[in-house]
């Protein structure tokens, strides 16, 4: 019985090596999943990735938010998103899942540069 040990450890070995660039492809797929709810809620509207429109640009945001520490920046981004600016045309998007804000929050603050 000393061959299917020697299979088990090498499924063992490629499961382990193979782990380590699946982590970094799901934090990309996150960061996508974020990137298609933009596009799907209409904020490119007023939103460029670079330069201003209605709203400042999503990489002016990122390092505007980035500025207060990656947990901060996310709790405040998911807040602004989900209840709005008050005032401004920004509106509230109450309809969006504690998991697509953080989806949203992830890739805006992806851009940062
Ligand atoms: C009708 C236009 C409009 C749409 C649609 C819109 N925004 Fe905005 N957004 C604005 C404006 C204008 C501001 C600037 C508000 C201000 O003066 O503080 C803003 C501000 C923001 C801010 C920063 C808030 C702050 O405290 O500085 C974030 C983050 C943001 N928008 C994300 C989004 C996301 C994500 C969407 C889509 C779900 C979206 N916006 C859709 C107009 C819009």
């Amino acid at each position: 019985m000393k061959t299917p040990r020697i299979h088990l450890l090498a499924a063992l070995a490629a499961t382990f090596m193979l782990a380590v660039p699946a982590a970094h492809a799901s934090e990309k797929a996150d960061v996508s999943a974020g990137r298609a709810l933009v596009q799907q809620h209409a904020c490119f509207t007023c939103h460029a990735i670079e330069g201003t429109k209605v709203g400042p640009s999503f990489t002016d945001l990122a390092t505007k938010f980035a500025a207060m520490g990656e947990d901060k920046a996310e709790k405040a981004l998911d807040q602004d998103v989900h209840a709005g600016v008050q005032g401004t045309p920004m509106p509230p998007n109450p309809t969006l899942s504690q998991a697509e804000l953080d989806q949203i929050a992830d890739w805006i603050l992806s851009l940062k540069k």
